[in-house]
């Protein structure tokens, strides 16, 4: 089987390095309000429950990513037919989504190459697997392994083929509207003109089905969210009593995103002995774990003409519930 990652940086890694992790919760853990970032959910037990809740019926997001590729992916076959390419999927996932994609592809004897590009060895070496299960020599696999752009940087500098970037699952939505900008100017500085995105936005919707999305009854996204307890008490030597603590979703209506909490249910004190520092907490105090931001259509059309794109097609669910958007990247003019 034709298939290969590079490693980019010397130093990639694992998973972040420990020392990162501490002087991440000692600012998040001094600060008023307290918080962490969603960025550190992800380490084995973490991946591991997010894939879980990608298989809830209430956790929606996934399913209708699936039903729109499925439904399109024809019609993105089409478009990409005439010339080479490389699909390059920012941040590899489990493949579920991409895999609908490749087999089209492949079925329909595209000139394409497969360049997943993941800041993490662990998880490239995760979908190196399931590709070897699934396919033969007909795909072609060069993966990169560390940041992005440096990713695409390299890529693009060794081929004339045109790119069709893939950045799905609402993984935009954990960037405020500043963020999600500069990361797409970012994506936008090393593609070439012509080149193509596909984006996932989840839509602003019903506030109740949001809710329960985010505040699944199996209560797998509470332990997603307090997983981040576990990993702090394993890594760097905290005292977090996990039953003292407990995981909310709420929609803040001015930021239009989701955002979870995990919050104390009484006043009490956290050593934390890798820092040798004690947090105390008040009752009901929160720390504040993750944004999901949501979209409207209009939203996502104006963040593609600020940051240079041009809006080909937005390709919906048949619930309308959410929106994987194709954007051409546009240069001088
Ligand atoms: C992986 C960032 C898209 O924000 O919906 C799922 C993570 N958090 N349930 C999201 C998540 C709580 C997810 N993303």
């Amino acid at each position: 089987m034709n298939i290969n990652y590079t490693n980019l940086a010397e130093n990639s890694r694992n998973n972040i390095g420990n020392h990162e992790l501490a002087l991440a919760v000692l600012e998040g853990l001094s600060g008023k309000p307290k918080k962490l970032n969603s960025s550190f959910f992800y380490d084995q037990k973490g991946s591991d429950l997010f894939q879980q809740i990608t298989e809830l019926d209430e956790y929606y997001l996934t399913g209708c990513e699936f039903n729109i590729l499925t439904k399109e992916k024809e019609n993105i076959a089409k478009k990409l037919a005439k010339d080479p390419f490389n699909l390059i999927e920012l941040g590899s996932g489990d493949g579920r989504k991409t895999f609908v994609l490749l087999d089209e592809f492949i079925n329909q004897t595209l000139d394409f190459k497969y360049i997943p590009i993941d800041i993490s060895k662990d998880a490239m070496e995760t979908l190196f697997s399931k590709l070897k299960n699934n396919y033969d020599e007909n795909l072609i696999v060069e993966g990169l392994v560390g940041d992005y752009f440096d990713g695409i940087r390299t890529l693009v500098k060794q081929t004339k083929r045109k790119n069709f970037v893939l950045f799905l699952g609402s993984s935009i939505g954990n960037f405020n509207h500043a963020e999600a900008e500069k990361f797409l100017r970012q994506l936008w500085y090393v593609l070439n003109p012509g080149d193509y995105v596909l984006i996932g936005f989840d839509l602003k919707k019903d506030l109740n089905i949001l809710h329960s999305a985010y505040n699944d009854t199996k209560g797998v996204t509470s332990e997603f969210n307090l997983n981040l307890l576990s990993r702090l008490n394993e890594t760097l030597d905290a005292d977090f009593d996990r039953s003292s603590f407990m995981h909310q979703g709420v929609y803040n209506v001015q930021l239009g995103a989701m955002e979870s909490y995990i919050i104390s249910t009484k006043k009490q004190a956290v050593k934390i002995g890798d820092l040798d520092k004690e947090f105390t907490f008040k009752p009901w105090e929160g720390i504040h774990t993750e944004y999901s931001y949501k979209y409207t259509q209009s939203e996502i059309e104006m963040l593609a003409k600020d940051t240079g794109y041009t809006v080909i097609n937005h390709l919906f669910d048949s619930k309308r519930y959410f929106i994987d958007s194709v954007w051409e990247v546009c240069k001088n003019d």
